[in-house]
């Protein structure tokens, strides 16, 4: 299955996973669980939400991980200070790089934003260098957008 297809698949399954109820953290749950078993040659997949100009662990799947980032801090603290999807090829060259998992090569960050405000983060990591490209980042910002109007009231 091409990685668009799996996208396309990823996102029919994630409404219907996601369908009718509107808690956050039951569903960006629900998200990384569906993700970190869906996608191949992944070692974490989950959340950090924006609380008090930090971002705090959210739900995730993988290896125990840091729980507050500072904002500009390592991969995700950049994608939350620019608000844009963020791809590193390879971790252990981005200036800052917080290693939580250290099998973690690879790294995507994709921002989570309501009423143009960042709520949080979505945290891809892989142990492939090179693992994320563009055709993810559209894929998982779609996913993120199935994510947020789940729970617009
Ligand atoms: N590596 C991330 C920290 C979070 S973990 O990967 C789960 C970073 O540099 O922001």
């Amino acid at each position: 299955m091409s990685k668009r297809d799996l996208y396309d698949q990823l996102a029919s399954q994630l409404s219907s996973l996601l369908a009718g109820e509107r808690d956050l953290i039951a569903n960006a749950a629900n998200f990384s669980s569906l993700v970190f078993h869906s996608l191949p040659d992944l070692n974490w997949a989950g959340f950090y939400f924006e609380k008090d100009g930090e971002l705090v662990l959210g739900p995730f799947q993988g290896q125990p991980a840091c729980v507050r980032i500072r904002i500009g801090q390592g991969v995700c603290g950049a994608g939350a200070a620019s608000c844009e999807t963020v791809i590193v090829p390879n971790v252990h060259e981005f200036p800052g790089h917080i290693a939580c998992d250290s099998a973690s090569n690879s790294e995507i960050v994709v921002p989570l934003m309501k009423d143009s405000k960042l709520i949080g983060v979505l945290d891809l990591d892989s142990p492939s260098h090179s693992r994320f490209d563009q055709e993810d980042a559209r894929g998982l910002e779609s996913l993120v957008r199935i994510l947020l109007s789940s729970v617009r009231s």
